[in-house]
């Protein structure tokens, strides 16, 4: 069918893409660090960050027999553990040269602190840190 052979191309085109997009390592300005991040490497802090908001999300749900600033001070401290991994894919727009990481990590960083907000808050509220895996899809759906 012409329908499907169309979405076949313009995914196939898509995905050449992203590829080209991954692939692309110019530096076109000098005072801006760009990060160089190996697939290995994104693969690998992928996995953590994975973990990580996993365990947030445990978290959230574990720590309600704990005292309110226990459980505030251990949900702060995992949003920072995640946040420094975060910054690791790039810390800002256009930096890794990864077509995929570079649109999506400031919003990623952004619900991020809006969680860690929402923790330090009075009273505190966890609903962002807990839903925090949603967030994955700002990214995931581009892929
Ligand atoms: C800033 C963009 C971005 C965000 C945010 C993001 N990812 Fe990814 N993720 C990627 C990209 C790009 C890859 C592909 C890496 C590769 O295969 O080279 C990937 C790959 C993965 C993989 C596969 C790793 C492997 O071993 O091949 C997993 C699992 C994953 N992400 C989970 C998550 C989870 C869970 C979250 C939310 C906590 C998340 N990602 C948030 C961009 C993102």
């Amino acid at each position: 069918m012409l329908l499907t052979r169309t979405i076949r191309l313009a995914i196939s085109l898509y995905v050449v893409g992203m590829i080209a997009a991954c692939t692309t390592t110019e530096n076109s300005s000098f005072d801006e660090p760009v990060v160089y991040l190996e697939n290995d490497e994104v693969r690998f802090m992928m996995q953590k960050l994975a973990a990580m908001v996993f365990n947030l999300e445990k978290l959230v749900e574990e720590s309600q027999n704990f005292t309110d600033t226990e459980r505030q001070y251990a949900v702060v401290e995992q949003l920072g553990e995640i946040e420094k991994v975060a910054l690791k894919l790039g810390a800002g727009s256009g930096k890794t040269k990864h077509f995929v990481i570079d649109s999506g990590i400031d919003n990623f960083l952004n619900e991020i602190a809006l969680a860690s907000t929402e923790a330090k808050g009075t009273p505190p509220q966890y609903t962002l840190a807990q839903g925090l895996i949603n967030q994955c899809r700002g990214c995931h759906l581009k892929r």
